[in-house]
């Protein structure tokens, strides 16, 4: 027993179903990740030319090997071997934002790790560090990973808006949804808080970041709310994208 505990025998006394939580955050995270990952290594099927849609999977494209038009900011990286997810530059600083995410932190340490599994449940672990030794001690680095999601969810913007140049179509509204899911979660992340309102000491003296700050921290207390839309409308996105862009459906036009 670590020292501090409770002398208390059973690994828990609640009687509800505290591991249904874990489970379903751990079903969650796993589909999502594996649905990622193979979307990311696909290679195709993530660009409807008529219509500009690109997937936020290969957003942004700068290798030779996008297909034509995809590529909004140009092509200054060479054609890349297949085993290279064509948006390698921006992949892994927003798996490292998600990865170091607050609320994701809490939920697969919980689900995957079982530290804890739920509150007043006792966790298999004998020591605990916390977040205080390598490799976690490296979740610190969150705020960085905030300021490149943050350019990351400007590009993500920009490809939205210029889908809207060939019409309206089903294509669009889903992206439309997508981004502002994603300024959401952006917008409501802890370290946006701290960056636009922390270390003032007087918030009388700060008018404009007092408004901000205080619109973040409402927002922020819906930050678990925007972490899971933002899985979905993620996967929604990429899965439409994918089936318009292999023929398999036609994108519904609204205005042509
Ligand atoms: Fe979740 Fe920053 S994105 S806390």
């Amino acid at each position: 027993m670590a020292p501090g505990r409770a002398d208390i025998k059973a690994r828990t006394l609640r009687r509800d179903r505290w591991w249904l939580s874990p489970l379903v955050n751990a079903l969650g995270l796993a589909t999502f990740v594996v649905y990622a990952t193979i979307r990311s290594f696909w290679g195709s099927a993530y660009f409807v030319s008529e219509y500009r849609y690109l997937s936020p999977f290969y957003s942004p494209c700068f290798s030779a090997s996008c297909v034509p038009g995809s590529s909004h900011f140009g092509t200054f990286l060479p054609a890349f071997p297949p085993w290279i997810p064509l948006a390698i530059l921006s992949l892994p600083f927003l798996l490292g934002f998600r990865l170091t995410c607050y609320y994701y932190r809490k939920s697969y340490y919980r689900a995957f790790w079982s530290s804890p599994p739920a509150c007043a449940v006792a966790e298999p672990h004998s020591k605990y560090s916390g977040e205080t030794r390598f490799p976690l001690i490296l979740q610190n680095a969150h705020r960085y990973f905030f300021y490149l999601a943050f350019v990351i969810s400007v590009i993500n913007t920009y490809d939205m808006i210029v889908a809207f140049e060939t019409g309206i179509g089903l294509g669009n509204i889903i992206l439309l949804v997508n981004v502002v899911g994603l300024w959401l979660y952006t917008a409501s992340c802890h370290s946006c808080r701290h960056i636009t309102g922390g270390r003032l000491k007087h918030f009388s003296r700060h008018p404009v970041r007092y408004k901000i700050w205080t619109t973040v921290s409402k927002l922020n207390t819906r930050h678990m709310l925007f972490a899971w839309i933002t899985i979905g409308t993620l996967i929604l996105t990429d899965l439409y994208i994918m089936l318009v862009a292999s023929g398999t459906i036609s994108d519904l036009r609204i205005v042509n």
